[in-house]
């Protein structure tokens, strides 16, 4: 494959495929896994995670990049081989998360800064070395009746605009994650509240990446979708896919080769709906495409629940999911393709 920073965006976030977010951190992977009754080992962490990188339909079809935590990117496969290669093998390219997350912000009280910028650079040129193309970082914003405050979005773009930079010197690409958050507390704000404040992140995220020379061509955007708070949730699916259409409009340049989504806490199905009817009804300077987590994953987990004869079951329920997504990714999802299935 192509080393060009522009390469690999365009190879990450093209139509008709996206990007698995397996990158759970030991403490989230653990929620994950104790939901269905298993112990979070090293190995049942590898288990679970060869699993899906073994779903060779899925991979190969529907699967451009997958993103990983530090201990997944050192992990082998039952059989040795290193779980990279599995990925590798079906076309897709390795990420690494590189972020230490997200941490009280001095002096703001209730919000957070994205850690993880000392050492950075040392760190990029290993996991370079490991295969890692692509990295993540993921700022989190939470809306309350107060907050965001200007001083805390500022900070965590300053941060995500810095670990852009030390990407590309590595020869990786960094996908920009500021998430607005859906799913926090109180979420109760409305729609067009969580457009305003994206407007502004996002404004925000774009002028930091310009201060500090970040090539946008060799860059990926994973924003949240405008969309309603988890305890407010009644927009309906065409009015999120015009509203976050027309937020990334006014905001994001159209250099940017790739937009990946996250799912934040949506529903599989509702994630899905929402990307296709953006795909399918509007024109736009980028491909959009998804980098789900839980969206992508949650009914995997359930089919698999940690048994080993349960392998198959969760590998079609991941593919499911991947090609559902993949099909909305080039806006020819629809609703009675879930039945078909
Ligand atoms: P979700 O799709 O579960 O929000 O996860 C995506 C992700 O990588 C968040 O950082």
């Amino acid at each position: 494959m192509s080393e060009r920073l522009e390469d690999i965006a365009a190879a990450i976030a093209p139509k008709g495929k996206g990007i698995l977010a397996a990158d759970e951190s030991t403490g989230t992977i653990q929620k994950r896994l104790d939901s269905i009754g298993v112990a979070s080992t090293e190995e049942t962490r590898r288990d679970y995670r060869e699993m899906l990188f073994r779903a060779t339909q899925a991979m190969e079809n529907y699967i451009s990049g997958v993103i990983l935590f530090d201990e997944t990117l050192r992990q082998k496969a039952a059989d040795g081989t290193p779980l990279a290669d599995l990925i590798k093998a079906t076309g897709a390219v390795p990420g690494i998360k590189v972020d230490g997350g997200a941490k009280p912000l001095a002096a703001r009280p209730g919000e957070n800064v994205t850690e993880g910028l000392d050492g950075l650079r040392e760190r990029l040129a290993e996991y370079h070395a490991l295969g890692a193309r692509f990295a993540k970082w993921r700022g989190v914003i939470a809306i309350s009746g107060t907050l965001p405050s200007r001083g805390a979005i500022q900070a965590n773009a300053h941060a995500l605009a810095r670990y852009a930079a030390l990407c590309q010197e590595a020869g990786i690409v960094p996908i920009v994650e500021p998430e607005v958050l859906m799913d926090g507390e109180p979420g109760d704000h409305s729609i067009d509240r969580c457009y305003e404040v994206t407007e502004h992140v996002l404004r925000t995220v774009f002028a930091e990446l310009y201060d500090a020379r970040v090539n946008l061509e060799g860059t990926v955007l994973k924003p949240n979708m405008v969309i309603d708070g988890k305890n407010a949730r009644q927009a309906s699916v065409e009015d999120v896919a015009e509203k976050t259409v027309r937020c990334l409009k006014a905001t994001v340049p159209a250099t940017i080769p790739g937009i990946a989504f996250l799912s934040g806490g949506q529903s599989d199905e509702e994630a899905t709906a929402h990307l296709s009817a953006m795909n399918a009804g509007f024109d736009m300077p980028w491909n959009l495409t998804f980098s789900y987590g839980r969206a992508l994953q949650a009914a995997c987990l359930k089919a698999w629940g940690g048994k080993p004869e349960n392998i198959a079951a969760g590998q079609r329920a991941f593919t499911h999911r991947a090609k559902m997504n993949a099909l909305a990714s080039a806006g020819n999802w629809s609703a009675d393709l879930e039945q078909a299935a």
